[in-house]
């Protein structure tokens, strides 16, 4: 993301929520926030503990939604980072990764389910569902790099959390830690980080939570120790270290959609016929690459997810 946008944090979300609905998120955050915090709270198992809780990473499945293209070095995926809240430039996050405490954790689901409740990450992630899934994540900077993700079907895990008719989205926080996280004390985007997919979406084959990358857990300044992964969208969809996740009858708020509505859209498909209001996305610069190449509807996926949105102005709901 380019920081002219930080300037624009004063959007606040009032002006663009109906006001009760504003307070009341308001509150919501605020409980999930404390609820995050209090790890004293015993979490639910979800699922029978059949399976050893530790992550091993040692069976992962290949997958078949894999591309084959050439993959970006570790290196290059583990060094040059957006998380804004372990700072703005794109060295940042790896240089502040230890800021980030990620054991134990735990996710408070809510909303409209059947079994809202705080889980351990342990208790939904299981090792026999580990996966590689080795995805184009395309930046909305209009840079580009190919990651060997570990994780688990998104959609697995929400079914399980039992989502009700009501459940029309799907909304995700990051932790809220201003105290450990440096990015958090300026007020670049209205924390906590936040995002959100259509139900339809999050329950797409090809949506993952993530929990490792290389075949190994996730370096911090990548997401640790469970962010999504949204291929078909700007990678600013894919939210990273993720602490509670909500199901919601309307359309959730989402951070740069908060901090710039006409540049950052709900949806953000990657689609190289809708510019950025600041500049193009018809191309794309792979990471360690001199030569731009095109950038892809839905970044390549839309023989898979171009269903999802028919009937639809991709260029009204950008
Ligand atoms: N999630 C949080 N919580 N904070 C962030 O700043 N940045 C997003 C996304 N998820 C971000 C986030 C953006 S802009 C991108 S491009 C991807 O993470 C980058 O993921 P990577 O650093 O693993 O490549």
């Amino acid at each position: 993301m380019l920081i002219k946008i930080a300037k624009k944090y004063d959007v606040k979300e009032s002006h663009v929520t109906d006001e009760v609905l504003y307070i009341n998120r308001r509150k919501f955050v605020q409980t999930s926030v404390s609820v995050a915090a209090l790890t004293a709270i015993p979490a639910l198992t979800l699922f029978p503990r059949i399976e050893s809780a530790e992550l091993d990473f040692k069976s992962i499945k290949k997958s078949k939604y894999s591309t084959d293209e050439e993959l970006t070095p570790f290196d290059d995926i583990t060094r040059y980072n957006n998380f804004y809240e372990l700072g703005l430039k794109k060295g940042d996050p790896k240089r502040n990764a230890h800021h980030l405490k990620v054991k134990p954790w735990s996710v408070k689901v809510e909303g409209e389910c059947k079994k809202p409740g705080e889980y351990n990450l342990e208790d939904f992630i299981l090792p026999s569902k580990l996966e590689e899934r080795i995805y184009r994540l395309r930046c909305v900077e209009a840079w580009s790099m190919v990651i060997p993700w570990v994780g688990v079907e998104l959609g697995a895990v929400l079914k399980h959390f039992q989502p009700t008719s009501k459940a029309k989205y799907v909304q995700f926080f990051t932790l809220y830690d201003p105290e450990n996280l440096p990015g958090q004390r300026r007020p670049v985007l209205d924390w906590p980080y936040r995002e959100g997919l259509r139900i339809d979406e999050a329950m797409h084959p090809l949506c993952i939570l993530a929990v490792g990358l290389y075949g190994n857990e996730l370096p911090n300044q990548n997401g640790a120790p469970l962010r999504l992964v949204v291929p078909w969208k700007y990678g600013f969809k894919s939210i990273k270290s993720i602490v509670s996740i909500r199901f919601t009858e309307d359309q959730p708020a989402t951070s740069w959609n908060l901090a710039g509505p006409r540049e950052y859209g709900f949806y953000s498909n990657v689609n190289p016929d809708v510019d950025h209001p600041r500049w193009s996305q018809k191309k794309e610069r792979r990471i360690g690459e001199v030569f731009k190449r095109r950038t892809l509807p839905f970044n390549g996926y839309a023989d898979q997810v171009a269903g999802l949105y028919e009937g639809m102005d991709l260029a009204r709901y950008y």
